[in-house]
């Protein structure tokens, strides 16, 4: 009996539309990406969604300095942004943005909800104010001397030399960085949204599996510290949804940005019949709700989000998955170094399925940052991708071609090392499942020794010469069959070779239990190479391009 297909809604955090890709974000994207091609393969009914985080601060700025609208801005970086991503393979069901009248319509009648709650409080505050800017000036606009250390030019809520953090009126001799001027303290009100309200229902939340246990921990240690209202409102000048009833007071754009999740989701709803949006986000949707964050912003997902959302009437989210940052060679990414590396400077030296291979290799379920060592990484695309896996192809391809005019034997040569290969898919789904794509491409690559030894020991190119063709044609059928189950295996993360292989084998592989059926007495296409090594200088190219644009 076959089970019907869960129903998943998967998001990557929405990246600011203020400036390009980098390697780093696409981190996330990838490990997503993959996620989701998973899901799919095995016939899980998944959706994936993302959008352009368009408002706040520091995207008004911009826009100012490049004296054009915010919204022009806004859908330049849209239009940049996805084209990184498919250039990638990163296939979103659909991209949208935060100014959108989705969003605006969702997160005017989320805090109307709130406000009707009587979950929005409103309190005059004391914020520092730039006069010749003519603005409140966010944390990160203000620099001075840290209280704790006295180190000179660190940022309004912490020390970079000393690590303390502060709130911004501790800050000795503020400066604006906007105008290099002393700010002054004025008054303002403010709207808050009553988080500690919801402490009762976020222990309970994370009592089950929706976040790891590091996370959890570190959620532990805020509920003890006290949960503090959330402030929501900004002053004009601000790029945002003004909020209803003020002139002057727009969202936060942490509030609307999440709620960017569901206005995408609108969007896609609104083009397809067969979605409706309270089948995913009606509080009691059984569909499960999926958010991949970098760990810089778990704050806001799993306690503000699921808070507003549950404040709301809507569900909470199923699991939120938090991964660690980037780190090139051993160092934070460095634009002095070269490695604070553009998507599109990549994409103009390597293959993009070289990196998605190699963060494959390295990304487990955890929060731990991961490396990207350039040596390495040559090394590995080149020995695993090549010398391994499209090895077994090329060895067997042009004696099934010459040789037998596209046509495979009948039986296999060995079907109990195809069901070895066959049955090491159960657990590589569950380390794909469980985001430990680092033990999954472990596996793969041990099935890819077995399946070069397997034709290391049978020769066919010493067979071909005894003129032992039956054998030939058997040893390269069994090659090639092994080689399909492992580019099923690798589907989520080679989309691009996968359909390559698709091609060459002249058969799609629709669904990961397809690997079940192997290929036999059919008749298979011309073998195209797959992937070319890397040459070590197209990476210096990569740094060299990168040093100039920075
Ligand atoms: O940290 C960031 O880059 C934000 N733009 C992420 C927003 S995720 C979601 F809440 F929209
Ligand atoms: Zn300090």
């Amino acid at each position: 009996m076959s089970q019907s297909p869960r129903k998943l809604l998967v998001t990557s955090a929405l990246p600011y539309a203020n400036g390009p890709i980098h390697i780093g974000h696409l981190v996330e994207y990838l490990q997503t990406d993959i996620w989701v091609r998973f899901q799919k393969l095995t016939g899980q009914d998944c959706l994936y969604i993302c959008a352009s985080d368009a408002h706040g601060t520091p995207i008004m700025l911009r826009a100012r300095q490049e004296n054009i609208d915010p919204e022009i801005l806004v859908e330049n970086f849209r239009h940049e942004h996805q084209k990184d991503f498919a250039d990638f393979h990163i296939a979103f069901d659909n991209y949208h943005s935060t100014h959108s009248e989705e969003n605006r319509e969702l997160v005017e009648d989320i805090f109307a909800k709130l406000d009707s709650k009587n979950l929005i409080e409103r309190r005059t505050i004391e914020q520092a104010y730039d006069e010749s800017a003519g603005m409140f000036l966010p944390d990160r606009f203000l620099k001075g001397t840290c209280p704790k250390c006295g180190a000179r030019d660190q940022y309004g809520d912490n020390c970079e030399a000393c690590g303390a953090t502060y709130s911004t009126s501790e800050l000795v001799d503020p400066r604006s960085i906007l105008s290099d001027t002393a700010p002054v303290l004025r008054e303002s009100e403010h709207l808050f949204f009553r988080l500690g309200e919801f402490e009762p229902m976020l222990r309970d939340w994370i009592q089950g599996d929706a976040v790891d246990d590091s996370v959890g921990r570190k959620l532990q240690e805020w509920f003890d510290a006290g949960l503090q209202d959330w402030d929501i409102s900004r002053d004009a000048p601000y790029f945002g949804f003004r909020i209803p009833g003020t002139d002057n007071k727009y969202f936060y754009v942490w509030l609307d940005a999440p709620v960017g999740y569901m206005a995408s989701f609108k969007n896609l709803c609104q083009r397809r019949d067969d979605l409706l949006f309270d089948d995913y986000f009606g509080a009691d949707s059984e569909a499960e709700l999926y958010h991949f964050i970098g760990k810089d912003i778990v704050y806001f997902h799993t306690l503000f989000w699921p808070a507003v959302l549950e404040g709301a009437g809507y569900r909470k989210p199923t699991q939120v998955f938090a991964h660690g940052f980037l780190t090139v060679n051993g160092q934070k990414m460095s634009k002095s170094r070269g490695t604070f590396v553009s998507a599109r400077c990549y994409l103009n030296n390597l293959n993009a399925e070289c990196l998605r291979y190699y963060y494959a290799v390295k990304l487990s379920a955890g929060i731990e940052d991961i490396d990207l060592n350039l040596e390495d990484f040559v090394a590995r695309v080149n020995s695993d991708l090549v010398g391994k896996l499209v090895n077994i192809a090329s060895r067997c391809a042009g004696f099934i071609d010459k040789g037998f005019e596209g046509q495979l034997a009948d039986t296999l040569e060995r079907p109990e090392l195809y069901d070895e290969f066959v049955a090491a898919g159960d657990v590589i789904a569950k380390r794909y499942n469980d985001r430990n794509y680092s033990h999954a491409v472990r596996e793969i690559m041990a099935l890819a020794d077995l399946a070069n030894q397997y034709i290391d020991e049978r020769k066919p190119w010493v067979l071909a010469k005894e003129g032992k063709t039956t054998e030939v044609q058997a040893t390269c059928t069994q090659g090639l069959n092994l080689f399909r189950v492992l580019m099923t295996y690798l589907t989520p993360v080679l989309p691009e070779m996968a359909a390559k292989v698709a091609e060459f084998l002249q058969v799609e592989t629709r669904h990961w239990d397809d690997r079940r059926t192997p290929l036999l007495g059919c008749r298979i296409g011309k073998f195209a190479p797959l992937l070319q090594r890397i040459d070590p200088k197209q990476v210096d190219n990569m740094i060299a391009q990168s040093l100039e644009g920075s």
